[in-house]
């Protein structure tokens, strides 16, 4: 079967740094609409140079451009063996449109893993990642709070909307990157032995 996962949770939690070391144990296949959008900017696309107006002063990218990059994604992967979606979905239209994707493929979301860090420990990471990230949306502590104010606005809701699915499960996101992933792991590796035993549809 495939395994579906959100990396759930706001600017800083970890999404990225826990997403590689997920690849690594469990070859899953990675869709960061954060690191698409980025490459679409460094290409110069038409989409990027949109999004960049976006992403540039902390906000949002429309939906029904980040749902369009998905499906194609989603569309273009095969033989894998379950994707990991990091940073999105970041809206309710976008998890309600997540689900219609996902069941043209005969699948579902099976956990999603909502990272806690307190708002503080955001800032102070990003802001150290910024000295050396080059990335725009890091550059001040002004962009940092907006992209947080984002998360809480439009986002975070999102949460209830898997929690009322009894999909939705916390994670305390701090401590070293080692210690964050072995809470990962068990919660993947109890999920996936609860579809397995008892399977279910989709
Ligand atoms: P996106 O790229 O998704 O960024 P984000 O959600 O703001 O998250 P970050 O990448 O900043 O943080 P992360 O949680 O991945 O943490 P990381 O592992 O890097 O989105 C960027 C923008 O694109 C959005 O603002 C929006 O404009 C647009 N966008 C993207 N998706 C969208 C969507 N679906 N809809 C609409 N717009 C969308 O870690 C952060 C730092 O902390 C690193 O330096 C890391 O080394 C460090 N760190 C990690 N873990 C630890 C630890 N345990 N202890 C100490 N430091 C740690």
């Amino acid at each position: 079967m495939l395994f579906n996962l959100i990396l759930f949770g706001p600017p800083g939690s970890g999404k990225g740094t826990q997403s590689q070391l997920i690849i690594d144990h469990y070859q899953f296949t990675h869709l960061s609409t954060g690191d698409m959008l980025r490459s679409e900017i460094e290409r110069r696309t038409p989409l990027g140079l949109e999004a960049k107006k976006f992403m540039d002063r902390g906000a949002l990218v429309p939906d029904e451009v980040v749902i369009a990059m998905i499906s194609s994604r989603l569309d273009a992967s095969t033989g894998t063996k379950g994707f990991i979606f990091d940073g999105f979905p970041r809206t309710t239209a976008q998890a309600r449109a997540l689900d219609k994707l996902l069941a043209l493929k005969s699948t579902a979301i099976h956990l999603v893993l909502l990272m806690e860090v307190p708002e503080e420990e955001l800032i102070k990471r990003l802001l150290l990642r910024g000295q050396t990230s080059g990335r725009s949306d890091d550059a001040s502590e002004e962009i940092i709070r907006t992209r947080i104010a984002e998360y809480y606005n439009k986002t975070s809701p999102v949460a209830d909307y898997y929690a009322q699915q009894h999909k939705l499960q916390a994670i305390q996101a701090v401590g070293t990157v080692e210690e964050v992933f072995n809470r990962i792991r068990q919660q993947i590796d109890k999920r996936f032995a609860e579809l397995t035993s008892h399977p279910v549809s989709p």
